[in-house]
């Protein structure tokens, strides 16, 4: 080799070292394996709520103990100011089911998780619960149902991965968020809750993490490619993965996706939003046919779908063409309002340049990019680990990103009230850092309002956003 290429053998070498060095410093998480916290007791943990059925008469909540605890049940009463909920609670038989982790390749324990859904709940009404064996009770939590009116204003909150140092970082973003919406009606978790699907002490951090938030407010989780890892020694040889093993046991979900997809491809309304989950992982084009029929029969005003593959990445090596192929033109075609998702590690916020059924309208000058809108399309991060914003945007794709950042961990408040949607993302420390309002205007359209705050960029940041307004 002569001088020249060593040089430049080196010079590569270095660079890639570096580079090693700087992105595992940016994610790197210890692994903690030995807490006390993730060993399952007869005490009731990892408590989350979620749905299955009716948000507005019903309520699913799943948790853990050990496997001394057999016979499970919740009780449920209309909270009141007093202490003496107990005396007129109503008692639901749990379903409880065992996980032997012990055999995943990342060794996980043998633990039982029980879940009950409270039915025939009065709609607008706060009710207490806690959950136990009889005599081990968790606390009393709160939670609301859902209004039966379409009218009534609520809020939910939209996490990008939290996926890496999920207890020491992505803990103060799902906090601050809480604190941000305390009335916030459900978290929609757009894949990558964790690192490693099967890990449980990761399970263990993302329960720390949201630690009583999860027992009062519902969860919406789509499932990452970070959801999906060989779950046993014969699918690591055969290099397969499947979905977690923690996660049908943990969350109860509806079973109205494709078949197969069961508890990670479904749909649910609230109030006057139809919320679609997809899962980006596994057998996309049954998908593409069963949210059409979800689309096509949808009398809401508001439409959000969420999953973790964006369709278009702000990353240029991590496009997904065959999903954006596939699931963009249904988007669009049925008016999708939010599409909320994750996995780039950055946030990003843009629109399709031409929305295909507005584009009759651009010859009347009514329908600029100002006052008409279809689907808009945000990626963000909520955990630890971050990747750089590649140069380039959306443009290649018909599509402008109007809003991106990078190094910055996010959570995002959305208002719903009657035919206003009021988005907002704000950074770990609470700072608005993205804002705007689409105003109904028909089924597939909406008016577009820029709120942008104009004179901050997070403190956090190593450069300077590109960033420029529609
Ligand atoms: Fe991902």
């Amino acid at each position: 080799m002569c001088t020249l290429h060593r040089t430049a053998a080196f010079l590569t070498s270095a660079v890639l070292a570096i580079s090693l060095i700087a992105s595992t410093s940016v994610s790197a998480q210890t692994a903690v394996t030995d807490r006390q916290r993730d060993k399952p007791s007869p005490d009731p943990d990892r408590i989350v709520l979620t749905w299955s059925a009716d948000p507005s008469t019903t309520q699913s909540v799943t948790w853990r103990t050990d496997t001394t605890i057999t016979s499970a049940v919740a009780q449920i009463v209309i909270a009141s100011d007093g202490p003496k909920m107990a005396d007129i609670a109503r008692t639901d038989t749990a379903i409880t089911e065992r996980l032997d982790a012990r055999n995943v390749p990342t060794k996980g324990t043998v633990s039982h998780f029980h879940s009950a859904t409270f039915r025939d709940l009065r709609p607008d009404t706060l009710y207490a619960y806690r959950v136990g064996d009889g005599s081990r009770w968790s606390e009393w939590f709160h939670f609301r149902t859902a209004s039966a009116s379409k009218q009534k204003a609520f809020s939910f909150l939209y996490l990008g991965d939290a996926q890496n140092d999920i207890l020491s970082l992505y803990s103060r973003v799902v906090r601050e968020g809480f604190r941000h919406a305390p009335d916030m009606r459900f978290i929609i978790h757009a894949g990558d809750l964790v690192n490693d699907a099967n890990s449980d002490w990761q399970w263990g951090e993302w329960f720390h993490a949201g630690g009583f938030i999860h027992a009062m407010v519902p969860s919406i989780p789509a499932a990452g490619n970070h959801e999906y890892r060989a779950a046993s020694a014969a699918e690591a040889e055969a290099k397969t993965s499947s979905l977690s093993v923690y996660w049908k046991p943990q969350f109860t979900l509806p079973r109205n996706g494709v078949a197969g997809l069961e508890e990670s491809n479904y749909w649910l309304d609230y109030e006057n939003a139809r919320i679609i989950v997809l899962n980006s992982n596994r057998d996309r084009e049954s998908q593409t046919a069963w949210l059409r029929e979800v689309l096509r029969d949808n009398p809401q005003a508001w439409t959000i779908a969420t999953f973790h593959h964006p369709v278009f990445s702000a990353a240029t090596e991590r496009d997904n063409v065959a999903l954006r192929e596939a699931w963009k033109p249904v988007l669009e075609e049925f008016g999708v309002d939010l599409v909320l998702q994750g996995h780039d590690h950055t946030y990003a916020r843009g629109r399709s340049d031409i929305t295909g059924p507005t584009v009759n309208n651009v010859a009347t000058g009514v329908n600029t990019r100002a006052n008409a809108t279809g689907p808009v399309y945000v990626v963000s991060v909520s955990g630890g680990k971050m990747y750089d914003a590649k140069p380039g945007g959306w443009d290649r794709f018909q599509a402008t990103i109007e809003r991106k950042t990078e190094n910055t961990q996010l959570f995002q408040v959305i208002r719903v009230h009657g035919d206003t949607l009021r988005y907002e993302a704000r950074t770990a420390t609470g700072m608005l850092y993205d804002a705007f309002d689409l105003i109904r205007r028909d089924r597939l359209t909406n008016s577009f309002v820029e709120r942008v705050p104009t004179d901050v960029e997070p403190r956090t940041m190593l450069s300077a956003p590109p960033y420029r307004r529609p």
